[in-house]
Parts: C-alpha cells; sequence; structure tokens
C-alpha cells in the first residue's frame, strides 16, 4: 500500500497581514510535505481572487464571503483526504471563526506575523505604497482593520525568523496532527 493512499486529510490556516510571508511559508511547508511522500495543494488569496472570487473586493462582508468560499473548498479536499495549505489575510476574529466552524476538525491555525512596518518596507507587490497614496482603498493594516488574535493557536515571527525556520516550526506543529488523526 502506498504512503498517499494512507493520508489523512488536514487543513493548514495561515493567517496575517499582506507580505507576513503566508504565500512563502505555505510554497515551502507543501515541498516538506511532499518529500514525505504526501498529496498537498495550496489555495492562495491572490489565487482565488484572481479567478473563483473575483466578483469579491475588499469590504468586510466581501471579505468573510471570500474566506466562507475558500473554507467551503477546503472542507471539501479535507473530505478527500488532501491537505490543503490556506493563505488568506483573514483579518478579522470573526472571519477565523467562520473557517474553522466549516472545516471542523483536522484544522490548524497559524498566525503568520511581522510588523506592519515590515511588511511596509518589503512591499514586494507595491501595494502598500498605492495604500498609502490612497490609490487602493480598504488596504489591511493601512485603511482596513486586522484584529490580532488575543490567543493564537501558533505564532510565527517572519521578520525575526527565516523563512525556512517559520515552515519547519509549522511542520513540527502539524506533525503530530498529521500522524494522530
Ligand atoms: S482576505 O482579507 O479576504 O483574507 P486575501 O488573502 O484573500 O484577503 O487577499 C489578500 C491579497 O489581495 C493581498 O496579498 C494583496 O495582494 C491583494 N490585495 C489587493 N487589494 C487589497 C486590499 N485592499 N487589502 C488587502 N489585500 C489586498
Amino acid at each position: 500500500m502506498s504512503i498517499i493512499s494512507d493520508q489523512k486529510g488536514m487543513v493548514v490556516w495561515l493567517y496575517g497581514l499582506s507580505g507576513a510571508g503566508k504565500t512563502t511559508i505555505s510554497l515551502l511547508l507543501k515541498q516538506k510535505l511532499e518529500n514525505d511522500g504526501l498529496f498537498v495543494i495550496c489555495l492562495d488569496g491572490d489565487e482565488l481572487r484572481s479567478g473563483i472570487n473575483k466578483d469579491l473586493t475588499f469590504t468586510e462582508n466581501d471579505r468573510e464571503e471570500n474566506i466562507r468560499r475558500a473554507a467551503e473548498i477546503a472542507r471539501l479536499m479535507l473530505l478527500n483526504n488532501i491537505i490543503t495549505i490556506c493563505s488568506f489575510i483573514t483579518p478579522l476574529q470573526k472571519h477565523r471563526a467562520l473557517a474553522a466552524g466549516i472545516i471542523g476538525e483536522s484544522y490548524a491555525e497559524v498566525f503568520i506575523e511581522c510588523p506592519l512596518d515590515v511588511c511596509q518596507t518589503r512591499d514586494v507587490k507595491g501595494l502598500y505604497k498605492k495604500a498609502q497614496a490612497n490609490q487602493i482603498t480598504h488596504f489591511t493594516g493601512i485603511s482596513s482593520e486586522f484584529e490580532i488574535p488575543a490567543n493564537p493557536e501558533l505564532i510565527i515571527h517572519t521578520a525575526t525568523e527565516t523563512p525556512v525556520e517559520c515552515m519547519e516550526k509549522v511542520y513540527r506543529y502539524i506533525e503530530p496532527l498529521l500522524k494522530g488523526i
């Protein structure tokens, strides 16, 4: 019997500011899990928003709908024993609670923490500059709220650790869950 057919699904939900490093960590984690012989997919805010969710804006309600759809997709993956790494800003506690509620068990939530000024300095997509110049509205951290979680299940500090170190912390956290589920 192959390792893949024994696989149990789980959802790893990475949340945090734009530019915090969610996508980078998700891709490294995917690679690491694939090296273990597991089947993994990544769901990413930018990717969903360029396709299935392109009707949605960044208002609070549309973000909620964005998260709802992403969580429903992740739930379907879970039912098919697939490991899904989700990377969405998921700015409000109620958005995180929504995702957790839809997915249910086999869910791990990871706060990808990075100070706003560091994200602004990185500004990989040039969006913080545009948000500062009011060319983009409702920008998380600038003109739209990001609620710092009161009791994060797991917190990863990307400003002080390398991407690989960050990924390994997430990996070590989910490893027993993957084996124990
Ligand atoms: S969420 O708030 O609904 O969870 P999501 O993760 O899907 O957001 O999308 C965030 C990505 O959309 C950012 O990484 C950025 O590239 C892009 N983006 C475009 N406009 C905005 C905006 N106003 N606020 C935040 N991100 C934006």
